[in-house]
């Protein structure tokens, strides 16, 4: 590992608490395992990127629909998906303090027993034993007659259940596909790595609805697998620290033919970003059995009628999140910078006074603000900063990864040129306020 990068998800947490990205779920009540807040910061790179995802998987794509379906559904759903019998991960128990693991995670059991060997203690382990993870809540006004009910597992099973919804209200042709980005629950065993695996997070996900046919299935399926990887590249991830890995079949879920995970190089190892997941006709065959709704395709091109299979993309958010600060983050000699992609900075600009007792200045830099904030409000917003010297205003702005710096001083009130100071080479130069919203839409680049 870079010499930087030692400690890196160390770094990171530390980073995300102090300058507001992410907080531990209910911190003041001393937390809840596996949760975790978003702060000011935070929120706006969340919104990001599932703006980056939204804008590039639905709006700039033919043939894409969206849903945002409930979280809480019949639990009969649940049944169907397969969920309630197979959503399971082998647990073990430690006989000595009884802490549970994953079977499946051999580096998590593996640092137990390290754990236990420092106090000159051995472990023995219980059998692995199948537990379901679905997060159970109950429904109901009547105390006794509540209805048991989940909370969703994946997002998944909202887009299949509205599958004739979308055939009746929009006619789409096959290939087509049906996104969604939302909370997902899970009762995880062993919430860990910060916010890598938790118990409440989002995801994003696309099901494509295909032919009922390997050979076109599988075509769409590799399109999907590049379309993903490039999504990361785009957004410049190094490449480098990118990888595809198959499953192998003992590791696939209940419903995949075939399996495919785009995994990212972490400071633990490589470790899953996403899935591509070859449903087949998994989940509409089952939901018409359960419902005893038609859920088959006509299709006009072909005159047959089937259940089409689904190509489906998902990733959570909260990974990716984590990935993209991880591979941004930079210690160049005494300054932390976030080079995060401008698309997914919190802030796309920060405009500063230099000095905050001068009226005149604060006065001027705050218009040049304003049009900026009504200018870009799409993009995301833009910081304000009168405290402390400049010097100190660029280091706290390149921590968070704002890629421009913009400062009022007394020649902007002379010619009406400001300095623009960019993140990633430190340097400046001086531009009309005319030229700043031209420099924001391309991403903050100077040089
Ligand atoms: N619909 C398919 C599905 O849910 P998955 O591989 O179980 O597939 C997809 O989950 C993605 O959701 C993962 O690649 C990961 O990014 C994210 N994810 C899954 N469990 C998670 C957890 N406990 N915490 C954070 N993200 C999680």
């Amino acid at each position: 590992m870079e010499k930087n990068k030692e400690n890196l998800l160390e770094k990171v947490v530390g980073l995300c608490k102090r300058r507001g990205f992410v907080f531990p779920g209910s911190e003041i009540y001393g937390g809840l395992k596996g949760t975790w807040d978003y702060g000011p910061l935070g929120t706006e790179l969340k919104c990001n990127l599932k703006r980056a995802w939204w804008d590039y998987m639905v709006k700039q794509r033919d043939n894409v629909f969206g849903v945002d379906a409930s979280i809480l559904m019949n639990p009969k759903v649940w049944e169907a998906s397969g969920h309630v019998a197979s959503f399971t991960d082998p647990l073990v128990e430690c006989k000595t303090c009884n802490e549970r693991f994953r079977a499946d995670k051999p580096a998590d059991i593996k640092e137990h027993e390290e754990l236990h060997a420092k106090k000159k203690e051995k472990v023995t382990w219980t059998e692995p034993r199948q537990f379901n993870i679905l997060v159970e809540a109950k429904l109901g006004v009547v105390e006794g007659e509540k209805t048991t009910v989940f909370l969703r597992g994946e997002i998944t099973q909202g887009v299949h259940v509205n599958f004739k919804n979308i055939l009746d209200s929009m006619h789409p042709k096959i290939p087509f596909g049906v996104a969604q980005i939302g909370k997902a629950f899970r009762n995880e065993i062993t919430p860990r790595n910060f916010i890598f695996r938790s118990r409440e997070f989002e995801q994003m996900e696309m099901q494509t609805y295909v032919k009922a046919n390997d050979k076109e299935s599988m075509k769409i399926f590799e399109t999907m697998k590049d379309l993903r990887m490039k999504w990361y590249l785009d957004l410049g991830m190094n490449k480098d620290r990118l990888r595809f890995r198959e499953h192998a079949p003992d590791e696939r879920a209940h419903y995949a033919r075939t399996a495919w995970d785009i995994e990212y190089e972490t400071p633990w190892g490589w470790d899953e970003a996403e899935g591509i997941h070859h449903r087949g006709d998994w989940d509409l065959s089952r939901h018409a059995k359960f419902s005893g709704q038609d859920l088959s395709y006509f299709d006009q091109e072909t005159n047959e009628r089937y259940i089409p299979w689904v190509i489906e993309t998902s990733a959570g958010v909260e990974r990716p999140l984590l990935y993209f600060l991880l591979d941004a983050y930079r210690e160049e000699e005494d300054r932390i910078i976030l080079k995060l992609h401008p698309r997914l900075a919190p802030y796309k600009a920060a405009v500063f006074p230099l000095l905050k007792n001068k009226p005149e200045l604060v006065e001027k830099a705050r218009s040049v603000y304003s049009l900026l904030a009504t200018h870009h409000h799409s993009l995301g917003p833009i910081a304000w900063d009168e405290r402390g010297n400049i010097g100190k205003r660029y280091y706290a702005q390149d921590e968070i990864g704002t890629p421009i710096c913009i400062t009022v001083d007394f020649q902007t009130l002379e010619d009406g040129t400001v300095t623009v100071r960019d993140r990633d080479m430190a340097e400046q130069k001086r531009v009309k306020v005319e030229e700043l919203s031209g420099i924001i839409m391309k991403g903050g680049y100077l040089f």
